[in-house]
């Protein structure tokens, strides 16, 4: 009885605390499959039950093999469907409970995870928003830290950044992003930090422009902009103790990034030219340097494993890398994935530095698709 006392739903950060901290839960995903295979939740188990849920099929999740020992999190696209999936549940003895507001809420779960740096006295922080794939860094030395490309409130790096007992003093970003809401500008202005953009006439705010080859100071540690137009003009990768190298949507760990959007074809040719040579100029630094992506595109789970590898590795993943300019060119412009959803309204929105009215993920929901691999 004390079961049916409890709270039906359950929100993303109840859900995303339950699984960082290990906490036993079985989150059952009910979408279809075709669904599920454009982003899920680390860990879930998938039944395709939408349709029979939907059809009030009593029996949907009937041969579901779901341990009774441990509560249950019904998910679906937009935490309708999986309430009948929840009460299904009940009805059977489980303690089950839906996830608020679905996958489309659960854009904003993230996790993190220590990224260590041998050479370099800072401690790294990768903040994955696991809902959607971005990764986001907090850069701490002595009691000062930088946080570059942040995705997520601004609440997340400042609770982060005071349980290593750091002040964020700079917010720093590789280029104007397209698939999420930058969150740096907020973040900039709740703890005064300086917010650092590569130098561009894009954004209609002020902000203290970054050139190539300057250099950050985050307590004793130095980061240095190493400036990789071809992503988008202006992007920048950023190495830290000339160890460990922020790359943006510059360079991933198994791909590189998309050349073409807001792009005309011949604009995306010319992008292609200019990421050849960013690349070139990055993939000649030192093998042991650790590669920091932008983005992953597989949903980070909650292992507070970082997802990083040494440069070496990720040349010898990465086919394109090895072209000539010309079979790269070819290459690339014959694989862009497809258009992200959204992206001209997200990049207007990043560039006159708002936030939308309303819920942010009405317009970031979905995986990003930044990478050509
Ligand atoms: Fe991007």
């Amino acid at each position: 009885m004390t079961r049916q006392l409890l709270s039906t739903t359950i929100d993303v950060d109840e859900l995303r605390a339950m699984l960082a901290e290990r906490r036993p839960v079985t989150v059952l995903d009910i979408r279809k499959a075709e669904d599920r295979a454009e982003w899920a939740i680390p860990g879930s188990l998938h039944i395709d039950a939408y349709e029979a849920l939907k059809a009030g099929d009593p029996d949907a999740l009937a041969d579901a093999a779901i341990p009774i020992d441990a509560p249950v999190v019904t998910v679906c696209g937009a935490g309708k469907v999986s309430v009948t999936a929840m009460e299904q549940l009940r009805d059977r003895g489980y303690d089950a409970r839906s996830l608020a507001g679905g996958m489309k809420a659960w854009s904003l779960a993230w996790n993190s995870a220590e990224a260590p740096v041998p050479g370099s006295a800072a401690t790294v922080v990768q903040v994955r928003r696991t809902g959607k794939g971005c990764l986001s860094y907090l850069i701490g030395n002595d009691d000062e830290a930088a946080v570059i490309d942040a995705a997520l409130p601004a609440a997340v790096y400042q609770d982060l950044a005071a349980q290593h007992g750091w002040t964020i003093t700079r917010v720093v970003e590789t280029h104007v992003p397209a698939d999420h809401l930058s969150r740096s500008r907020l973040l900039a202005e709740q703890t005064g930090a300086t917010l650092h953009l590569p130098e561009q006439d894009r954004v209609a705010y002020s902000f203290t422009p970054v050139r190539d080859g300057e250099t950050l100071g985050v307590g004793a540690s130095r980061i240095t902009a190493l400036r990789t137009p071809g992503h988008t003009l202006e992007s920048t990768s950023y190495f830290l103790d000339e160890k460990a190298l922020f790359t943006g949507d510059t360079l991933f760990l198994a791909s590189v990034g998309r050349p073409d959007l807001e792009a005309s074809p011949e604009q995306a040719r010319a992008r292609s030219r200019l990421l050849h040579a960013s690349l070139t100029r990055l993939t000649a630094l030192p093998p042991e340097t650790i590669i920091l992506p932008g983005h992953t595109s597989e949903p980070a789970p909650f292992d507070h494993r970082p997802i990083t590898a040494t440069l070496g590795d990720v040349i010898s993943r990465v086919g394109l890398l090895g072209l000539s300019e010309e079979a790269f060119l070819d290459a690339i412009l014959a694989r862009i994935p497809p258009t992200p959803p959204n992206h001209a309204r997200i990049v207007a929105l990043n560039e006159a530095g708002e936030m939308p009215d309303g819920d942010p993920t009405d317009l970031e929901a979905g995986a990003n698709r930044c990478a050509v691999s």
